[in-house]
């Protein structure tokens, strides 16, 4: 077994788009496991954009990740060590087990995972936390009902991706809002979206009504600003936008709010924030339902695997920005 730790540390709290001076890659002998720990040698990191929100020392959902401190990630790694009863040699696991090729854990937020029921790399997918927001957003704040109207934006990324594709299952209408004609092509024609707006090539607010002639009820919201503004315009009444992110917003040095969100007064409408892991004990419930959509062949989770090992993981994560990948980007580690 490797004896070295590779790790990537936050070097500086960036300004704009992380710069490779904000990381730096360090190595450390593989930790031991003591009492009630075991280890972990992690084989996939989550590429997420909310990692540039960690990056921030202002108060977030989540502590601010330490200058100097392993870069907080989602992963997924084989226990390979263990003097702990509950995690024995050979378990697959996810856990915040950050950028680093092994962790030390003593079980804290960790799960089990099972391979013969998907890849690994699908529990970061529509297994994992995205998928999962994808789920609980529209079944759970959003409230879905059959024959509604969904908009989904960043809908060719790991979260829209599900959520328009569960909006399908559900009776409803999906409308997807991602960026170019291969994005477009795919979740109309591979996924079952009904219809793509091209942000880049289209004006969102004058391209909606052609593909909404009944309004919107529900929209997922991943990116914020324009377009988050543009579907403002275009609310039913009693419609739900639920606020699972604002990728445009995550680099910006201020943040641009809705200019247009007295729309929700005449429309009487809700705009919700969520966080995903506030829904942690009903994940089994979930990830048991959109593993059966998988299996029955009526949900597709793509992962974008990226190899490298972790000193890949700076340029990653710029790729989420550039919207250079299609479904859950995922980084090969080991
Ligand atoms: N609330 C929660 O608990 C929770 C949990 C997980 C994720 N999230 C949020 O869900 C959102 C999506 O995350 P994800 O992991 O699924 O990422 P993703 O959608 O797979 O990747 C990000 C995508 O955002 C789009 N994008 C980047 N910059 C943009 C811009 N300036 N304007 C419009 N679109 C832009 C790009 O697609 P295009 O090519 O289409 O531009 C890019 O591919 C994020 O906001 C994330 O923070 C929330």
């Amino acid at each position: 077994m490797n004896s070295i730790n590779h790790q990537v540390r936050l070097a500086a709290r960036p300004s704009g788009l992380p710069k490779p001076s904000d990381w730096k890659l360090t190595t450390e002998p593989v930790p031991v496991p003591g009492p009630g720990e075991f280890l972990v040698s992690v084989s996939h990191v989550s590429i997420d954009p909310a990692m540039r929100r960690w990056m921030n020392a202002a108060h977030s959902y989540v502590e601010p990740v330490a200058i100097g401190a392993v870069m907080e990630a989602g992963a997924i790694g084989r226990v390979t060590a263990s003097e702990h009863p509950g995690f024995p040699v050979g378990e697959y696991l996810y856990g915040d087990f950050g950028v680093q090729e092994f962790a030390r854990s003593d079980g804290t937020g960790v799960s089990k995972l099972d391979p013969s029921l998907a890849p690994l790399p699908t529990y970061l997918g529509a297994l994992g936390v995205t998928g999962l927001t994808a789920y609980f957003g529209l079944l759970d704040v959003a409230r879905l009902s059959e024959g509604d109207t969904v908009v989904v934006s960043g809908a060719a990324g790991a979260v829209g991706s599900v959520a328009g594709q569960i909006a399908k299952i559900k009776g409803c209408r999906a409308i997807g809002i991602a960026g170019g004609p291969e994005k477009c092509r795919w979740i109309v024609d591979n996924l079952g979206f009904d219809a793509a707006i091209d942000y880049k090539a289209q004006d969102v607010a004058r391209a909606l009504p052609e593909y909404t002639p009944d309004r919107v009820d529900v929209f997922i919201d991943n990116v914020g600003g324009e377009i988050l503004d543009a579907v403002l315009t275009r609310l039913a009444r009693g419609a739900r936008i639920v606020l699972s992110g604002g990728v445009s917003q995550y680099n910006a040095q201020r943040v641009s709010g809705p200019s247009n969100y007295l729309e929700l007064i005449g429309a009487r409408a809700t705009m919700t924030g969520m966080i995903t892991p506030d829904y942690a004990d009903r994940y089994p419930e979930a990830r048991a339902e959109l593993a059966g959509w998988l299996r029955e062949g009526r949900l597709t989770s793509r992962e974008d695997v990226l190899e490298g090992g972790v000193r890949a993981f700076p340029d990653a994560l710029l790729k989420l920005f550039a919207g250079e990948n299609i479904g859950k980007l995922v980084l090969a580690v080991q």
